[in-house]
């Protein structure tokens, strides 16, 4: 039968690789193919094979997903997905997903969750873009803060072999105060913090610097690579890439930026993902000097059980709502559900009750974390009011504060 699919036995995995990385453009080395398999969950792969070759594959990571109310959902982090050139458009993609699904609906996670390469490709397969992020640069040499700052802790670098011991549990802590925020497999680490050639991309080495508070206590850090520049007429001209800024609270953010604004011989400083209301531009004295250079979609997220993911987040209005969902790739998933809800819990039932607002899942799924509101969706004329109101209680009810962020690629 074609496409066979089918998860990939370990001695499968080098082959994988070159098709995942070869639907990019490109041809793993060796150190790339191992950092890959320790991130790889070979029984959550499923490969397409085509008279025994393998031409496309998927994968999925186990996450964990942070939730409006602070409240964690296990999720499948979809990556890997790879057609090779010669195998497109028909219809291999399709088939990955609708086989990957049901083994993410089969283990009992209520949603999937990726990074689009293009954000044409997963609509069609019911994912929403859910969280957005920006990406910004700032003169370093116009960044002077409006108001008298003093950081009450510290920084010091850490060393490559401390990152693994000493960062991980500072992402934790951040990151189940953050709604749209992942968690970071234990391979994770150790990958990013190896810095392997491959992950440079003509920039220099990765720099960890971690924040403590005024007990010493870790409760923040940040990453970061120079660009080196040419030293046009003597003057120094790097580039300093934010890879990564984690935070416990705000002053600790704001004594992050601050450090890594005065490095010195630095002509720009660029973050590739941030979120969009970042305090930063409120601290400048000049904001526009944090100037944004994107703006776009980050996580796409696709709900398999609408009653189990819709009450296991909270929602700062009480409110009661029926909502009738079209899922066209998974129809089993097109129901009416009812949704009661509020601050210290929520419940969610399929119904016969007449419907108050109607969707499809891709845009209950963008909605879900509260970063796109209904009403938007509604003049875009992806979401039809049923019943007067509807709209502005759903806005209230699934609104979200911090905005979702997410600050982990996978
Ligand atoms: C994106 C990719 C996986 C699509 O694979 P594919 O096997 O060609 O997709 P399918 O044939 O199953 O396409 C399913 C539908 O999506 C559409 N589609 C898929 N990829 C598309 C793209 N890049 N642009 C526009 N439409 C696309 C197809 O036209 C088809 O539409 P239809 O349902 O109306 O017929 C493949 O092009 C690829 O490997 N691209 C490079 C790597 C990449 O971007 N991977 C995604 C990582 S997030």
């Amino acid at each position: 039968m074609y496409p066979e699919l089918r998860a990939i036995g370990d001695e499968e995995f080098s082959t994988y690789a070159r098709v995942s990385h070869g639907a990019f453009g490109g041809v793993p080395g060796g150190a790339e193919i191992e950092e890959a398999r320790r991130l790889t969950e070979l029984d959550r792969t499923v490969a397409a094979f085509e008279a025994g070759r393998m031409v496309a594959t998927a994968g999925a990571l186990s996450l964990e997903l942070t939730l409006p109310g602070l409240t964690l959902l296990p999720v499948a982090g979809v990556t890997d997905v790879g057609v090779l050139p010669t195998h497109r458009r028909r219809g291999l993609l399709r088939s990955l997903m609708a086989h990957q699904l049901e083994d993410v609906a089969a283990r009992g996670e209520a949603a999937a969750v990726l990074l689009a390469s293009e954000s044409i490709i997963y609509g069609r397969f019911g994912y929403g873009a859910a969280v957005a992020s920006a990406g910004i640069e700032v003169d370093p040499h116009r960044s002077a803060f409006a108001a008298a700052f003093t950081d009450p802790g510290g920084v010091r670098l850490v060393e490559r072999e401390e990152v693994a011991k000493l960062l991980p549990d500072v992402h934790d802590a951040a990151r189940r105060q953050q709604p749209g925020d992942v968690s970071r497999p234990v391979a994770w680490w150790q990958v990013v913090s190896a810095d392997g050639e491959h992950r440079r991309r003509g920039r220099g080495p990765l720099f960890w610097v971690l924040h403590v508070d005024a007990a010493g206590r870790p409760d923040g850090f940040a990453s970061y690579r120079l660009q080196h520049g040419q030293w046009a007429g003597g003057l120094p001209d790097h580039q300093l890439h934010v890879e990564d800024l984690v935070a416990s609270d705000p002053t600790v953010e704001a004594a992050l930026w601050r450090f890594l604004l005065d490095v010195d011989l630095v002509r720009s400083v660029v973050a590739w993902s941030r979120p969009l209301d970042e305090p930063l531009a409120w601290r400048l004295e000049d904001p526009r000097q944090r100037r944004v250079t994107r703006v776009s979609d980050f996580l796409w997220l696709r709900l398999l059980d609408v009653p189990a993911a819709l009450s296991a987040r909270r929602y700062p209005a009480r409110g009661r709502l029926v909502l009738d969902v079209v899922d066209t790739f998974r129809p089993q998933t097109s129901d009416r559900y009812v949704l009661e809800a509020g601050e210290d819990g929520a419940w969610c039932a399929t119904t016969t009750d007449a419907a108050d607002l109607v969707m499809g899942i891709t845009d209950l799924g963008a909605c879900y974390l509260g970063g796109v509101r209904f009403t938007t969706l509604a003049r875009a004329g992806r979401v039809n009011e049923r019943s007067a109101g509807a709209l502005a209680r759903a806005d209230a009810m699934f609104s979200c504060d911090p905005p979702p962020f997410c600050r982990t690629g996978f």
